[in-house]
């Protein structure tokens, strides 16, 4: 597709003069879609003098971390630093089940770990002789994003527009660079291609700034994150063997709250809940449940039930949203 070719050439010469001959640029990557494509587009712009950082919180799903390093450094040639702040994170989330309050202290915890790392960029770049100061700070806001921060006024508001970096850029006095900011989702895949980016990256479900933590209902610990991921894995790994990832805008597992008995052996054993979301939709405003043959659901269950400990039952939720909503809190 020529368009698409014409913008990323364009968007490079309009970023490679924003920016100047030795202008630094700092960014958060998640290893969605949206920020690997403006990451990999920063850096066809302008080399290292992008740099890219990931802040593990501990409540990632399985090896994303890894991973997202692999595809970045190996594959994409970005500069990455991958910070393991798991700990800090699960230790201040310990003990607190308030969805909202979860929610502030990832999102409060990430900011103060991204600003002490972009500290340490910035004095490494003061001493290196020809680079300059870092300016500007990349967002992958997308045309949607940018519609609904201006118009949208709902409980939610504040989920997708600030990408989970809060007032960052402002507070660091730092510019903001939006590549992304004129398209939409597919085009925007559509360019990851074009990027070398691979397909299954670039196809990828979206998932949450306060990942597995709102995923688990009531306190987090080590043992249910562990739970979760696991069963997640099991559930990603069937639909993407089933050839049904594609059809899904959305799919995980998530923990319910309290035990319920199950059986091992001859023994009644008190065990977890786990529960399969699977969701079809065009604008993530509302939701259909997506239909699996009952067949299906029931091999996953008992995979599940077999391969990860201490899981007394599996459910598929069907609610769709509206009443409910596509995440657990
Ligand atoms: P809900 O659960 O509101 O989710 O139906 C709609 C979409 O938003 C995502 N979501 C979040 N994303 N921070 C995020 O970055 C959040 O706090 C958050 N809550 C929900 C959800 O995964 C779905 O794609």
């Amino acid at each position: 597709n020529w368009t698409m070719e014409a913008f990323k050439d364009k968007e490079v010469v309009r970023i490679r003069k924003l920016v100047g001959e030795t202008g630094q640029v700092i960014g958060a990557v998640s290893g969605g879609v949206d920020s690997t494509v403006a990451a990999k587009l920063m850096h066809e712009a302008i080399g290292d003098r992008f740099h890219a950082v990931m802040v593990d919180n501990g409540v990632l799903r399985m090896d994303e971390a890894k991973q997202v390093k692999e595809t970045l450094t190996k594959g994409l040639g970005v500069n990455l630093t991958v910070i393991d702040a798991s700990e800090r994170f699960l230790g201040l989330l310990k003990g607190v089940s308030d969805p909202e309050k979860k929610r502030k202290i990832i999102g409060n915890t990430f900011i103060e770990i991204f600003e002490e790392e972009a500290k340490k960029i910035a004095k490494a770049a003061e001493s290196t002789p020809k680079a300059g100061k870092i300016e500007y700070f990349l967002q992958g806001t997308l045309y949607p994003d940018v519609i609904e921060s201006i118009s949208f006024k709902g409980p939610s508001q504040t989920i997708k527009t600030h990408h989970n970096v809060g007032g960052l850029p402002e507070k660091m006095n730092l510019k903001l660079i939006e590549p992304l900011r004129e398209l939409f989702k597919d085009e925007v895949r559509k360019m990851g291609l074009d990027l070398g980016i691979p397909a299954d990256l670039v196809g990828r479900h979206p998932f949450p700034g306060p990942g597995l933590a709102i995923r688990i209902i009531g306190d987090v610990t080590p043992e249910k994150v562990r739970t979760v991921q696991e069963a997640d894995r099991i559930f990603i790994e069937e639909i993407r063997n089933a050839g049904l990832y594609d059809k899904i805008s959305q799919a995980f597992a998530a923990l319910m709250a309290g035990d319920a008995v199950g059986v091992v052996g001859d023994q009644r054993l008190y065990g977890h809940i786990i529960a399969l979301r699977a969701v079809v939709t065009t604008d993530f405003m509302t939701a259909d449940a997506y239909e699996f043959e009952i067949k299906f659901l029931k091999h996953i269950a008992q995979r599940i039930g077999d391969e990860v400990k201490g899981v007394a039952r599996v459910t598929y939720e069907v609610t769709g949203k509206p009443p409910s909503t596509i995440e657990f809190e």
